[in-house]
Protein backbone atom coordinates (compact mmCIF):
# COMPACT_ATOMS: atom_id res chain seq x y z
CA UNK A 1 0.00 0.00 0.00
CA UNK A 2 1.21 3.69 -0.90
CA UNK A 3 1.37 6.01 1.33
CA UNK A 4 1.70 10.33 0.87
CA UNK A 5 4.90 9.95 2.27
CA UNK A 6 6.32 7.09 -0.79
CA UNK A 7 6.20 10.75 -2.88
CA UNK A 8 8.64 12.75 -1.00
CA UNK A 9 11.90 12.81 -2.82
CA UNK A 10 15.42 12.40 -0.53
CA UNK A 11 17.83 13.68 -2.55
CA UNK A 12 18.65 14.60 -6.50
CA UNK A 13 21.06 13.54 -7.81
CA UNK A 14 21.69 16.06 -10.97
CA UNK A 15 21.18 19.84 -10.77
CA UNK A 16 19.74 22.09 -13.75
CA UNK A 17 19.93 25.92 -14.33
CA UNK A 18 17.37 26.12 -16.22
CA UNK A 19 15.09 25.03 -19.49
CA UNK A 20 11.60 24.68 -20.37
CA UNK A 21 8.86 21.17 -20.92
CA UNK A 22 5.75 21.08 -22.70
CA UNK A 23 3.02 18.72 -21.77
CA UNK A 24 -0.45 18.41 -23.05
CA UNK A 25 -3.18 16.51 -20.97
CA UNK A 26 -6.95 15.93 -21.88
CA UNK A 27 -10.23 16.10 -19.88
CA UNK A 28 -11.90 13.27 -18.70
CA UNK A 29 -16.04 11.87 -18.38
CA UNK A 30 -16.28 10.27 -15.27
CA UNK A 31 -18.77 7.61 -15.43
CA UNK A 32 -18.79 6.72 -11.82
CA UNK A 33 -18.71 10.09 -10.41
CA UNK A 34 -16.61 11.65 -7.82
CA UNK A 35 -18.91 13.58 -5.31
CA UNK A 36 -17.57 14.10 -1.96
CA UNK A 37 -14.36 14.21 -0.07
CA UNK A 38 -12.04 13.70 3.04
CA UNK A 39 -9.40 16.15 3.53
CA UNK A 40 -6.25 16.12 1.82
CA UNK A 41 -8.18 15.35 -1.69
CA UNK A 42 -9.35 11.86 -0.62
CA UNK A 43 -12.03 10.96 -2.46
CA UNK A 44 -15.36 9.79 -0.61
CA UNK A 45 -15.62 6.82 -3.36
CA UNK A 46 -13.69 6.03 -6.08
CA UNK A 47 -14.48 6.98 -9.88
CA UNK A 48 -13.89 5.96 -12.93
CA UNK A 49 -13.75 7.67 -16.52
CA UNK A 50 -13.13 7.37 -19.84
CA UNK A 51 -9.98 9.76 -20.78
CA UNK A 52 -10.71 12.50 -23.53
CA UNK A 53 -9.13 13.09 -26.86
CA UNK A 54 -9.80 16.72 -28.38
CA UNK A 55 -10.65 18.55 -25.12
CA UNK A 56 -6.90 19.56 -23.93
CA UNK A 57 -4.75 21.74 -22.09
CA UNK A 58 -1.42 22.64 -23.35
CA UNK A 59 1.27 23.84 -20.95
CA UNK A 60 4.67 25.09 -20.80
CA UNK A 61 6.47 25.21 -17.78
CA UNK A 62 9.83 27.44 -18.78
CA UNK A 63 12.17 27.82 -15.20
CA UNK A 64 15.15 29.19 -14.48
CA UNK A 65 17.19 29.11 -10.83
CA UNK A 66 16.87 31.57 -8.43
CA UNK A 67 18.26 33.13 -5.32
CA UNK A 68 17.09 31.04 -2.65
CA UNK A 69 13.85 32.93 -1.33
CA UNK A 70 11.01 31.08 1.45
CA UNK A 71 8.42 32.51 -1.39
CA UNK A 72 6.62 30.72 -4.79
CA UNK A 73 8.30 32.67 -8.21
CA UNK A 74 5.68 32.68 -10.60
CA UNK A 75 4.30 34.13 -14.03
CA UNK A 76 0.98 32.57 -15.52
CA UNK A 77 -0.25 33.25 -18.91
CA UNK A 78 -3.20 31.98 -20.62
CA UNK A 79 -2.44 31.99 -24.32
CA UNK A 80 0.38 34.00 -23.88
CA UNK A 81 -1.18 36.79 -21.77
CA UNK A 82 -0.40 37.05 -18.07
CA UNK A 83 -3.85 36.30 -16.58
CA UNK A 84 -4.00 37.17 -12.73
CA UNK A 85 -7.06 35.67 -11.57
CA UNK A 86 -5.22 32.25 -12.10
CA UNK A 87 -2.81 32.92 -10.33
CA UNK A 88 -3.95 32.35 -6.59
CA UNK A 89 -5.24 28.56 -7.45
CA UNK A 90 -1.02 27.91 -8.55
CA UNK A 91 -0.22 29.21 -5.61
CA UNK A 92 -2.32 27.00 -3.45
CA UNK A 93 -1.49 23.90 -5.51
CA UNK A 94 2.51 24.64 -5.32
CA UNK A 95 1.49 25.38 -1.53
CA UNK A 96 -0.27 21.88 -1.17
CA UNK A 97 2.81 20.33 -3.27
CA UNK A 98 5.73 21.59 -1.99
CA UNK A 99 6.57 18.39 0.02
CA UNK A 100 6.95 16.10 -2.47
CA UNK A 101 8.61 18.63 -4.64
CA UNK A 102 11.31 20.49 -2.34
CA UNK A 103 13.02 22.38 -5.41
CA UNK A 104 9.79 24.70 -5.88
CA UNK A 105 11.36 27.75 -3.98
CA UNK A 106 14.47 27.33 -6.19
CA UNK A 107 13.02 28.66 -9.55
CA UNK A 108 11.50 31.23 -11.14
CA UNK A 109 8.83 29.27 -13.33
CA UNK A 110 6.75 30.57 -16.02
CA UNK A 111 3.38 28.70 -16.72
CA UNK A 112 2.07 29.39 -20.32
CA UNK A 113 -1.60 27.35 -20.39
CA UNK A 114 -3.81 27.88 -23.22
CA UNK A 115 -7.05 25.35 -23.90
CA UNK A 116 -8.10 23.40 -27.67
CA UNK A 117 -11.86 24.28 -25.96
CA UNK A 118 -13.40 27.47 -25.55
CA UNK A 119 -12.63 29.12 -22.28
CA UNK A 120 -15.72 29.84 -21.75
CA UNK A 121 -17.54 26.56 -22.99
CA UNK A 122 -18.65 25.62 -19.25
CA UNK A 123 -16.12 22.76 -20.09
CA UNK A 124 -14.35 22.77 -16.65
CA UNK A 125 -10.39 23.11 -17.49
CA UNK A 126 -9.56 21.96 -14.13
CA UNK A 127 -8.59 18.58 -14.38
CA UNK A 128 -7.06 19.08 -17.53
CA UNK A 129 -5.44 22.41 -16.20
CA UNK A 130 -3.63 20.66 -13.42
CA UNK A 131 -2.36 17.23 -15.13
CA UNK A 132 -0.80 19.26 -17.26
CA UNK A 133 1.22 21.06 -14.53
CA UNK A 134 1.69 18.61 -13.00
CA UNK A 135 3.21 16.71 -15.53
CA UNK A 136 5.83 19.78 -16.27
CA UNK A 137 6.70 19.49 -12.70
CA UNK A 138 7.30 15.67 -12.75
CA UNK A 139 9.87 16.63 -16.04
CA UNK A 140 11.72 19.22 -14.41
CA UNK A 141 12.05 16.73 -11.17
CA UNK A 142 12.99 13.53 -13.48
CA UNK A 143 15.61 15.90 -15.03
CA UNK A 144 16.79 16.50 -11.51
CA UNK A 145 16.72 12.49 -10.37
CA UNK A 146 17.41 10.48 -13.99
CA UNK A 147 16.86 7.58 -12.91
CA UNK A 148 13.47 7.72 -11.38
CA UNK A 149 11.46 4.95 -12.78
CA UNK A 150 8.18 5.60 -15.58
CA UNK A 151 5.91 3.80 -13.16
CA UNK A 152 6.69 6.72 -10.30
CA UNK A 153 6.78 9.32 -13.34
CA UNK A 154 3.00 8.44 -13.84
CA UNK A 155 2.18 7.79 -10.41
CA UNK A 156 3.75 10.73 -8.95
CA UNK A 157 2.35 13.23 -11.28
CA UNK A 158 -1.35 11.78 -11.23
CA UNK A 159 -0.68 11.74 -7.26
CA UNK A 160 -0.23 15.81 -7.55
CA UNK A 161 -2.49 16.60 -10.14
CA UNK A 162 -5.17 15.19 -7.77
CA UNK A 163 -4.04 17.95 -5.06
CA UNK A 164 -4.72 20.14 -7.69
CA UNK A 165 -8.33 18.83 -8.84
CA UNK A 166 -9.60 15.58 -7.35
CA UNK A 167 -10.64 14.92 -11.07
CA UNK A 168 -7.27 15.66 -12.67
CA UNK A 169 -5.72 12.46 -11.16
CA UNK A 170 -7.47 10.66 -13.82
CA UNK A 171 -6.36 12.56 -17.17
CA UNK A 172 -2.96 11.34 -16.99
CA UNK A 173 -2.09 8.28 -18.09
CA UNK A 174 -4.72 5.38 -19.87
CA UNK A 175 -8.10 5.43 -21.54
CA UNK A 176 -9.98 4.09 -18.72
CA UNK A 177 -8.76 5.39 -15.05
CA UNK A 178 -9.69 4.55 -11.75
CA UNK A 179 -9.26 6.36 -8.91
CA UNK A 180 -9.90 5.00 -4.98
CA UNK A 181 -9.76 2.07 -3.86
CA UNK A 182 -12.17 -0.86 -4.76
CA UNK A 183 -11.26 -4.07 -3.59
CA UNK A 184 -11.85 -5.73 -7.13
CA UNK A 185 -9.75 -3.29 -8.69
CA UNK A 186 -5.82 -4.54 -8.90
CA UNK A 187 -3.76 -1.89 -7.56
CA UNK A 188 -6.57 1.04 -7.13
CA UNK A 189 -5.64 4.12 -4.80
CA UNK A 190 -7.18 6.97 -2.89
CA UNK A 191 -3.80 8.56 -4.28
CA UNK A 192 -3.53 8.26 -7.27
CA UNK A 193 -5.52 7.20 -10.64
CA UNK A 194 -4.75 4.04 -12.40
CA UNK A 195 -5.47 2.95 -16.18
CA UNK A 196 -8.05 0.65 -15.46
CA UNK A 197 -6.31 -3.57 -15.52
CA UNK A 198 -9.01 -5.69 -16.58
CA UNK A 199 -10.12 -7.05 -19.96
CA UNK A 200 -12.05 -4.35 -21.79
CA UNK A 201 -14.56 -5.50 -24.82
CA UNK A 202 -13.74 -4.03 -28.29
CA UNK A 203 -17.53 -2.25 -28.06
CA UNK A 204 -15.49 0.34 -25.98
CA UNK A 205 -12.50 1.29 -28.52
CA UNK A 206 -12.92 4.36 -29.95
CA UNK A 207 -15.90 5.09 -28.01
CA UNK A 208 -17.68 8.86 -28.55
CA UNK A 209 -18.35 11.61 -26.36
CA UNK A 210 -20.28 14.33 -27.87
CA UNK A 211 -20.17 17.64 -25.64
CA UNK A 212 -23.42 19.45 -25.99
CA UNK A 213 -23.17 22.89 -24.36
CA UNK A 214 -26.26 23.84 -22.65
CA UNK A 215 -24.93 26.35 -21.17
CA UNK A 216 -21.59 28.21 -21.12
CA UNK A 217 -22.00 30.48 -18.10
CA UNK A 218 -20.34 30.66 -14.90
CA UNK A 219 -21.71 27.50 -12.53
CA UNK A 220 -23.90 29.01 -9.61
CA UNK A 221 -22.30 26.48 -7.08
CA UNK A 222 -18.81 25.60 -7.54
CA UNK A 223 -17.60 21.85 -7.32
CA UNK A 224 -15.93 22.54 -4.39
CA UNK A 225 -19.01 23.40 -2.24
CA UNK A 226 -20.79 20.75 -3.73
CA UNK A 227 -18.31 18.19 -2.71
CA UNK A 228 -18.28 19.87 0.93
CA UNK A 229 -21.87 19.76 1.24
CA UNK A 230 -21.79 15.86 1.03
CA UNK A 231 -20.56 16.60 4.68
CA UNK A 232 -23.82 15.46 6.92
CA UNK A 233 -25.92 14.42 3.62
CA UNK A 234 -28.68 12.72 4.76
CA UNK A 235 -28.02 9.76 1.56
CA UNK A 236 -23.97 10.12 1.62
CA UNK A 237 -23.39 7.00 3.25
CA UNK A 238 -25.49 4.94 0.97
CA UNK A 239 -24.36 6.91 -1.77
CA UNK A 240 -20.81 6.29 -1.28
CA UNK A 241 -21.16 2.45 -1.18
CA UNK A 242 -23.88 2.92 -4.26
CA UNK A 243 -20.87 4.19 -6.14
CA UNK A 244 -18.61 0.91 -5.34
CA UNK A 245 -21.38 -1.13 -6.23
CA UNK A 246 -21.61 0.35 -9.82
CA UNK A 247 -17.72 -0.04 -10.13
CA UNK A 248 -18.04 -3.63 -9.83
CA UNK A 249 -20.83 -3.23 -12.12
CA UNK A 250 -18.74 -1.70 -14.62
CA UNK A 251 -15.82 -3.85 -13.86
CA UNK A 252 -18.38 -7.01 -15.64
CA UNK A 253 -19.90 -4.72 -18.57
CA UNK A 254 -16.46 -3.73 -19.41
CA UNK A 255 -15.71 -7.49 -19.92
CA UNK A 256 -18.58 -8.40 -21.91
CA UNK A 257 -19.76 -5.14 -23.61
CA UNK A 258 -22.74 -5.51 -22.57
CA UNK A 259 -24.15 -2.12 -23.42
CA UNK A 260 -27.14 -1.86 -22.16
CA UNK A 261 -25.76 -2.68 -18.86
CA UNK A 262 -23.24 0.22 -19.43
CA UNK A 263 -26.24 2.90 -20.11
CA UNK A 264 -28.25 1.81 -17.19
CA UNK A 265 -24.87 2.62 -14.74
CA UNK A 266 -23.41 5.42 -16.49
CA UNK A 267 -27.15 7.50 -16.82
CA UNK A 268 -28.18 6.46 -13.00
CA UNK A 269 -24.57 7.81 -11.68
CA UNK A 270 -25.28 10.97 -13.84
CA UNK A 271 -28.73 11.29 -12.25
CA UNK A 272 -27.66 10.26 -8.96
CA UNK A 273 -24.68 12.94 -8.81
CA UNK A 274 -27.64 15.95 -9.86
CA UNK A 275 -29.96 14.13 -6.96
CA UNK A 276 -27.52 14.68 -4.11
CA UNK A 277 -27.15 18.73 -5.27
CA UNK A 278 -30.78 18.48 -5.11
CA UNK A 279 -30.78 16.93 -1.87
CA UNK A 280 -28.08 18.70 -0.43
CA UNK A 281 -28.84 21.62 2.23
CA UNK A 282 -28.65 24.18 0.87
CA UNK A 283 -29.97 22.56 -2.01
CA UNK A 284 -29.28 23.45 -5.35
CA UNK A 285 -29.78 22.50 -9.10
CA UNK A 286 -27.20 22.79 -11.96
CA UNK A 287 -29.09 21.58 -14.48
CA UNK A 288 -31.30 23.59 -16.98
CA UNK A 289 -34.48 23.00 -18.78
CA UNK A 290 -32.70 22.28 -22.02
CA UNK A 291 -30.56 19.29 -20.25
CA UNK A 292 -33.56 17.61 -19.32
CA UNK A 293 -35.31 18.16 -22.84
CA UNK A 294 -31.98 16.62 -24.43
CA UNK A 295 -32.30 13.56 -21.39
CA UNK A 296 -35.56 12.89 -22.93
CA UNK A 297 -34.91 13.17 -26.62
CA UNK A 298 -32.09 11.06 -26.08
CA UNK A 299 -34.23 8.11 -24.42
CA UNK A 300 -37.09 8.59 -27.12
CA UNK A 301 -34.56 8.30 -29.88
CA UNK A 302 -33.34 5.43 -27.98
CA UNK A 303 -36.32 3.61 -27.65
CA UNK A 304 -37.22 4.51 -31.18
CA UNK A 305 -34.15 3.06 -32.57
CA UNK A 306 -32.52 0.64 -30.16
CA UNK A 307 -29.35 2.65 -30.82
CA UNK A 308 -27.15 2.32 -28.04
CA UNK A 309 -26.82 6.31 -26.86
CA UNK A 310 -26.79 7.09 -23.39
CA UNK A 311 -25.73 10.76 -21.75
CA UNK A 312 -23.68 11.46 -18.81
CA UNK A 313 -23.60 14.70 -16.42
CA UNK A 314 -20.81 16.79 -15.02
CA UNK A 315 -21.25 19.32 -12.32
CA UNK A 316 -23.02 21.39 -14.97
CA UNK A 317 -26.10 21.92 -17.35
CA UNK A 318 -23.75 20.40 -20.27
CA UNK A 319 -24.90 16.83 -21.56
CA UNK A 320 -22.41 14.84 -23.28
CA UNK A 321 -23.70 12.00 -25.07
CA UNK A 322 -22.09 8.06 -25.24
CA UNK A 323 -22.22 6.12 -28.08
CA UNK A 324 -20.30 3.58 -29.32
CA UNK A 325 -17.99 4.36 -33.14
CA UNK A 326 -20.01 2.35 -34.93
CA UNK A 327 -23.14 4.11 -34.56
CA UNK A 328 -21.77 7.37 -35.43
CA UNK A 329 -23.26 8.49 -38.11
CA UNK A 330 -26.90 8.03 -36.92
CA UNK A 331 -25.91 9.33 -33.81
CA UNK A 332 -24.65 13.15 -34.86
CA UNK A 333 -27.24 13.20 -37.47
CA UNK A 334 -29.59 13.13 -34.78
CA UNK A 335 -27.58 15.25 -32.77
CA UNK A 336 -28.19 17.85 -35.76
CA UNK A 337 -31.77 17.18 -36.34
CA UNK A 338 -32.89 17.20 -33.00
CA UNK A 339 -30.23 18.61 -30.11
CA UNK A 340 -28.59 21.49 -31.43
CA UNK A 341 -31.73 23.46 -30.77
CA UNK A 342 -31.04 23.07 -27.22
CA UNK A 343 -27.20 24.14 -27.09
CA UNK A 344 -26.38 27.89 -26.91
CA UNK A 345 -25.97 29.03 -30.13
CA UNK A 346 -25.74 25.72 -31.34
CA UNK A 347 -22.49 24.64 -30.04
CA UNK A 348 -21.11 21.04 -29.58
CA UNK A 349 -17.76 19.50 -29.12
CA UNK A 350 -17.21 16.45 -31.09
CA UNK A 351 -14.81 14.13 -28.95
CA UNK A 352 -13.65 10.51 -28.38
CA UNK A 353 -11.75 8.34 -26.00
CA UNK A 354 -7.87 9.12 -26.16
CA UNK A 355 -4.70 8.30 -23.98
CA UNK A 356 -3.80 10.77 -21.56
CA UNK A 357 -1.06 12.97 -21.60
CA UNK A 358 1.54 13.68 -23.67
CA UNK A 359 4.80 15.51 -23.64
CA UNK A 360 5.65 18.25 -26.23
CA UNK A 361 8.91 18.83 -28.09
CA UNK A 362 9.51 22.60 -28.15
C1 LIG B 1 -18.87 16.04 -10.92
O1 LIG B 1 -12.41 17.31 -9.48
O2 LIG B 1 -13.67 19.43 -10.01
O3 LIG B 1 -16.91 16.15 -12.27
O4 LIG B 1 -11.33 18.02 -6.32
O5 LIG B 1 -12.67 20.01 -5.68
O6 LIG B 1 -11.25 20.07 -7.75
P1 LIG B 1 -12.08 19.22 -6.81
O7 LIG B 1 -13.35 18.72 -7.63
P2 LIG B 1 -13.49 18.25 -9.12
O8 LIG B 1 -14.88 17.45 -9.02
C2 LIG B 1 -15.38 16.82 -10.15
C3 LIG B 1 -16.67 16.20 -9.86
C4 LIG B 1 -17.41 15.64 -11.05
C5 LIG B 1 -17.36 14.12 -11.07
C6 LIG B 1 -16.07 13.47 -11.50
O9 LIG B 1 -15.36 14.02 -12.38
O10 LIG B 1 -15.81 12.37 -11.01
Amino acid sequence: MFSANDFIPTTYSHSIEGGNFKWSAPSNIALVKYWGKKDNQIPANPSVSFTLNNCKTITKLAFAKKEKQDVFSFDLLFEGKPKEDFKPKIQKFLERIEIYLPFLKDYHFTIDTENTFPHSSGIASSASGMAAIAMNFMSLEKALNPSMTEEHFYQKASFLARLGSGSACRSVKGSVVVWGNQDNIKGSSDLFGVEFPNAIHESFNNFQDTILLVDKGEKQVSSTVGHDLMHNHPYAERRFVQAHENLDKLIAIFESGDLEEFIKVVESEALTLHAMMMTSMPYFILMKPNTLQIINAIWKFRNETKIPVCFTLDAGANVHVLYPENVSAAVLQFIKDELVGFCQNGQYICDEIGNGASSIDN
